[in-house]
């Protein structure tokens, strides 16, 4: 489908690295609907395509609404929505698609990390005008952090538990006593990945079909015609093997390294590493071409061929 050109007909500030546009078509048009946990692929005024999860309303929609969050060290994607786009802006806007959509169930819970919030909290709209039993389990580094805060706790009320962390791994919430017995509930998580990740790890002993993940992460993170190739960590003098379907920083973790990370999908900046030697075949959208001889994003590039030593 072609992209609609839309305008930004509003812009609000939900905390400090987050703001909410509202879209419209430019010529009027009627917009597609979309159901809970759709996402546009935005065409933002840097030029990078980037796909946000849509909020509100979703029958006959009058307008697109979505909430960027500006990630660390973007100098693309978010960064130039924050800056750049504002209202009266036009943009090009994919029409929505669904990877993420509701199951029937008796019961929900619906698990947010961050920015994460969004598709989550579309679903809650939806489960409470179907009358759905559901709880939210809302995590964020602090108050200031969270978005849409006064919106969803005057929505549901004491359906919704609100965790903050203060960034401290030692503070992250204790979901175990949600998942120690398996249930009938279905479970929807959006999040940072090692959210995602700690909910697939104790959710394992669940019925398949129960838990269900938003993943932006693109396919190309991982190709088909990949293969595995050896890293070296300076550091510790410590190798391992990347093989064809992970990426290094899901080796690294795997092979129980600390690893750093958020996006995981090479927009945010946030797992760059220094590149000792070897040919790196760069697959992010955040390195600079002066950078590139000499760093790598771990989450997405991998070896062109050989060996890499990753100063780690
Ligand atoms: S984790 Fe975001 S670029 Fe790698």
């Amino acid at each position: 489908m072609d992209p609609i050109k839309m305008r930004i007909a509003r812009k609000r500030s939900l905390t400090e690295q987050i703001a909410e546009f509202a879209l419209v078509p430019v010529d009027g048009t009627s917009l597609p609907s979309f159901t809970p946990g759709a996402h546009v692929t935005v065409r933002t005024p840097s030029g990078a395509m980037r796909r946000y999860s849509l909020v509100g309303g979703t029958e006959d929609p009058k307008e697109y609404v979505i909430a960027v969050k500006r990630e660390a060290e973007s100098r693309g994607g978010s960064a130039s929505m924050h800056d750049e786009a504002n209202e009266g802006t036009e943009i090009e806007v994919e029409p929505p698609e669904n990877d993420f959509p509701l199951t029937e169930a008796n019961e929900y819970l619906l698990i947010a990390g961050g920015i994460g919030v969004t598709p989550i909290y579309a679903m809650a709209q939806e489960l409470e005008r179907q009358n759905k039993r559901f709880n939210i389990i809302y995590c964020t580094r602090n108050k200031d952090e969270t978005a849409y805060l006064d919106e969803m706790t005057e929505a549901f009320g004491d359906r919704l538990l609100i965790h903050h962390d203060d960034g401290d791994p030692d503070k992250v919430y204790d979901f175990w006593d949600h998942f120690a017995e398996p249930q009938t509930t279905h479970v929807f998580c959006c999040g940072p990945q090692p959210l995602m990740e700690e909910i697939k790890a104790i959710s394992g002993h669940w019925p398949e079909g129960r838990v269900h993940f938003e993943d932006f992460k693109p396919v190309e993170v991982v190709r088909a015609d990949d293969e595995a190739f050896e890293v070296e960590l300076s550091k510790s003098g410590a190798s391992l093997t990347v093989p064809a379907d992970r990426s290094i920083l899901e080796a690294l973790r795997d092979a129980g390294h600390e690893t750093v990370s958020s996006c995981e999908s090479g927009t945010c900046g946030t797992c760059k590493t220094k590149l000792i030697e070897g040919e790196v075949d760069h697959r992010d959208m955040v390195l600079m071409d002066h950078e590139k001889p000499d760093h790598i994003m771990i989450c997405v590039s991998r070896a062109k061929s050989g060996k890499l030593v990753l100063d780690l």
